[in-house]
């Protein structure tokens, strides 16, 4: 959707706030111009300086940032946030005296203020690391007295993560209706570019795989990269997040660059939740920075001709940051359900290739776990073998693996899944709870968090959770339930 421009009339609020939505799209530049005019209508006005200093912090421009933060400091001067935030830019700087004063000042107007606590203590620790490394590999080479952006602390190692595609579908077991919308969304622009462009499709973006714990979105991710091919980086939010100011950027950077380097490449975000989600004060700041960090990154891929696909995963997507969310960045979203019939048998037959097999009832099983996940099958195959095994380990006497020992482990172990689709359901559908007070039901509605336009992008998941909860869905598991693991085994 297109910012609206005030008019010749707009007044410095309206800048400010068209300012504000700029910066929420991470469009700095413009914000940054929206700001100017806001300071140039009010020069008092200490919010359009301090949104001003922050989009110049994010455009990795510390001075106009340290500059716009002195300037709200001068107006506000018992505004111990705009110390907090000038002490990060002078960390970004790598200025820790600097950044340690300014901490101090925020904490001497707010002694409660934790997130300038917390920045104190980091920086002063990481202050005399760097001290101790000056005084044991030479000289200093900066001017501001310490080594230049030397912030090595936590950062990722690019090579540990490259890979190259050991897997593809065929490893993939089922899901085949899922490989075909991977192939036709994911596979094909990115291997013919030039014939999806023909036919206006568009190759590249991001995709984002959403779904339930366990049930192959990490694995299918890698098996897409080797369907198309492509190098794998497989970047952990986190792992690249990190505490200290600036590293979180520069480790999104380095995946990025290792992703250029290593073209055709995907990039694989797990856990994209990490990334922004429900933060507060210095930490949502952070995540701020690093969130614009993303989307600007994620901007260069899109515009450059190099073959470069940004995949991410989530078990929540709606805790992703709303920005990234919002900015269309993340534009597919393909929901990867709990594994069907036919894929619960195949994932069976896959965990079981390499292991000492009587005849199997094979659909006894893929009926016995419904609505179990890949990963819930994977843990039942390892359960059922342990039987035998330990009985051979004891006894001597070997023996091949039953459906009876699937049986046996399955009326033990239960699926996992009931507590996420509870949860989701909480969170996404909005929920009617009755209460009972003195013995009268009360009947409250919760609503879901998610506006009508979010929930259309989860209606695969939406109508899962709706099938779930009719009579009929519940009764009709239980009686495949019942007859898979209680009518005896015809051989
Ligand atoms: N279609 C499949 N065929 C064979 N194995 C599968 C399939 N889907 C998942 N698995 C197995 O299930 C395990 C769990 O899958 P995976 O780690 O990809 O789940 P996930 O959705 O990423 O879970 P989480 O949300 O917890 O990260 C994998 O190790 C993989 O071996
Ligand atoms: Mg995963």
């Amino acid at each position: 959707m297109p910012v609206k421009t005030p008019g010749s009339g707009g007044d410095a609020r309206s800048f400010y706030k068209l300012g504000n939505e700029y910066y929420e799209k991470g469009d700095f530049d413009r914000a940054i111009e929206n700001y100017n005019r806001a300071v140039e209508m009010d020069p008092a006005y200490d919010k359009a300086y301090y949104n001003r200093g922050l989009a110049y912090a994010c455009k990795e421009d510390y001075d106009r940032a340290i500059s716009d933060i002195n300037k709200v400091i001068e107006l506000k001067p018992e505004f111990a946030e705009a110390y907090h935030v000038l002490g990060l830019a002078y960390e970004y700087k790598n200025m820790p005296d600097q950044a340690i004063e300014a901490y101090q000042k925020a904490l001497k107007i707010n002694p409660n203020f934790k997130d300038a606590q917390n920045r104190l203590d980091l920086t002063i620790a990481k202050k005399e690391k760097m001290e101790k490394e000056r005084t044991t590999t030479g000289p200093p080479t900066a001017s501001g007295g310490l080594k230049e952006t030397k912030i090595e602390e936590g950062q990722i190692k690019e090579v540990a993560f490259l890979e190259k595609p050991k897997m593809n579908f065929t490893q993939v077991a089922g899901m085949e209706w899922l490989k075909e919308i991977i192939r036709k969304y994911i596979v094909y622009p990115f291997v013919n570019p030039k014939l999806a462009e023909k036919y206006g499709m568009k190759a590249g973006g991001g995709v984002m795989l959403y779904g339930p714990p366990g049930c192959g979105k990490t694995y299918i991710a890698k098996a897409t990269a080797g369907e198309c091919q492509a190098n794998f980086i497989n970047a952990k939010i986190s792992d690249i997040v990190d505490m200290y100011a600036g590293n979180t950027e520069k480790n999104l950077h380095k995946v990025f660059v290792s992703a250029r380097e290593n073209t055709p490449s995907i990039i694989f975000f797990d856990e994209m939740e990490a990334l922004g989600g429900k933060r507060e004060g210095e930490q949502q700041q952070h995540m701020k920075m690093a969130v614009n960090q993303m989307l600007a990154e994620m901007d260069g891929v899109e515009t450059s001709t190099e073959n470069v696909l940004v995949m991410g995963a989530t078990n929540m997507p709606w805790d992703v940051d709303p920005a990234l969310r919002r900015s269309g960045r993340f534009g597919t979203m393909v929901y990867i359900p709990p594994p069907d019939w036919k894929s619960r048998v195949a994932i069976f037959q896959l965990e079981c290739k390499n292991r000492p097999l009587a005849r199997i009832a094979w659909n006894r099983l893929g009926m016995a776990t419904i609505g179990y996940s890949s990963a819930d099958i994977k843990q039942v195959v390892k359960e059922a073998a342990m039987i035998p095994w330990e009985v051979e380990f004891k006894t001597g006497k070997g023996r091949t693996i039953t459906t009876g020992d699937f049986i046996k482990v399955m009326k033990q172990r239960k699926s996992t899944l009931p507590p996420w689709y509870q949860l989701v359901e909480k969170e996404i559908v909005g929920k009617k709870e009755t209460q009972y007070i003195d013995g009268k039901p009360h009947v409250t509605e919760k609503p879901s968090k998610l506006s009508p336009e979010e929930q259309e992008t989860y209606k695969d998941l939406i109508k899962e959770i709706k099938r779930g909860n009719r009579f009929y869905w519940k009764w009709y598991k239980s009686l495949v339930k019942y007859i898979a693991l209680y009518l005896p085994v015809p051989f």
